[in-house]
């Protein structure tokens, strides 16, 4: 069973040095629960396993019991049972044959359409940025809340955003209504091996005493991807070939090449097209 020091590991591993931490009155339970969620890792390499279909169901009421703002319940899950369906979402997405091996493929949706249903035939005064917003978010958590029930109950899971990248064909193949989107896939399982942790950043750059630390993420970052390396080195340095061979290429370096290409630019105009408003 975990103790508080099994806590303290698993916190170092994940953040580097950082503030004690205290399992001071947590049963044995909890600190179990928590543990699994510190430890957690996507997972990329499923067993040959199947999840009995009453977990799956268990799993996506936990994912829909998280908060949800205004009540508005702004999320929903689409369990994706065919095979070939899934096969036809992840037409084009590079290296998706570990997707179609995970045993269950959920999609997590926002949902606006049910909150602009209720004034139909009334005017919508709140057709503005804050609600696709809510929805984003109700989506975010819910998806959150399958990520770390599904952690407790010792499976796997990986988000999938590449669902995205053909957002409307997506939309088409799931039936979705305006005002309904793809926020990410979720392939789930039993794991066939355990990846390994991957580090975040520095507890410092990301918790904030009272107000902003703004210098925190010039300071802290470069220890980052020192500590990152040791734990987590990057398999391969990005687009080599564009930008060349970096002797000290981390974390930084690492998304500055990934996001140097434009990466799904058209996503707004699609939650556009399905009936949201940016302003
Ligand atoms: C919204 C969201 C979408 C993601 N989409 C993908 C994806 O399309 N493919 C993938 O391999 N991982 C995806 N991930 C997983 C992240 O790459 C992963 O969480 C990150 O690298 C940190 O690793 P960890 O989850 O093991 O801590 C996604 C994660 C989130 C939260």
């Amino acid at each position: 069973m975990t103790n508080a020091a099994d806590l303290q590991a698993a916190a170092t591993v994940r953040f580097g040095e950082g503030p004690a931490i205290s399992a001071e009155g947590l049963d044995g339970a909890a600190r179990d629960g928590l543990h699994r969620l510190i430890d957690r890792r996507s997972c990329r390499d499923y067993a040959e396993r199947a999840v009995p279909e009453g977990l799956v169901s268990l799993l996506i009421a936990a994912g829909l019991s998280a908060p949800t703002k205004s009540d508005l319940q702004q999320a929903d899950v689409v369990w994706v049972r065919d095979r070939a369906l899934r096969a036809e979402l992840m037409t084009d997405v590079p290296g998706a044959d570990w997707i179609a091996k995970a045993p269950v493929f959920l999609v997590v949706c926002g949902n606006g359409a049910r909150f602009a249903s209720l004034f139909e035939g009334r005017d919508f005064v709140n057709n503005h940025f804050d609600a696709l917003f809510n929805a984003i978010g109700d989506a975010a958590i819910v998806l959150e809340g399958i990520v770390a029930a599904a952690a407790i109950a010792g499976l796997g899971t990986c988000p999938i955003s590449q669902i995205r990248n053909r957002a409307r064909e997506v939309s088409r193949l799931l039936d979705l209504p305006d005002r309904v989107f793809p926020f990410a896939g979720v392939c789930l399982g039993h794991p066939a091996h355990e990846a390994s942790v991957s580090p975040r950043l520095d507890l410092g750059m990301t918790v904030h005493q009272d107000r902003y630390d703004t210098d925190a993420f010039q300071r802290l970052a470069p220890g980052y991807d020192t500590r990152r390396n040791v734990a987590k080195p990057f398999a391969r340095q990005r687009a080599a070939e564009r930008f060349g061979t970096d002797p000290d290429y981390g974390w930084r370096e690492d998304k500055r090449r990934q996001y140097s290409t434009p990466e799904r630019a058209d996503f707004g105009a699609y939650l556009r097209d399905l009936g949201f408003a940016f302003d």
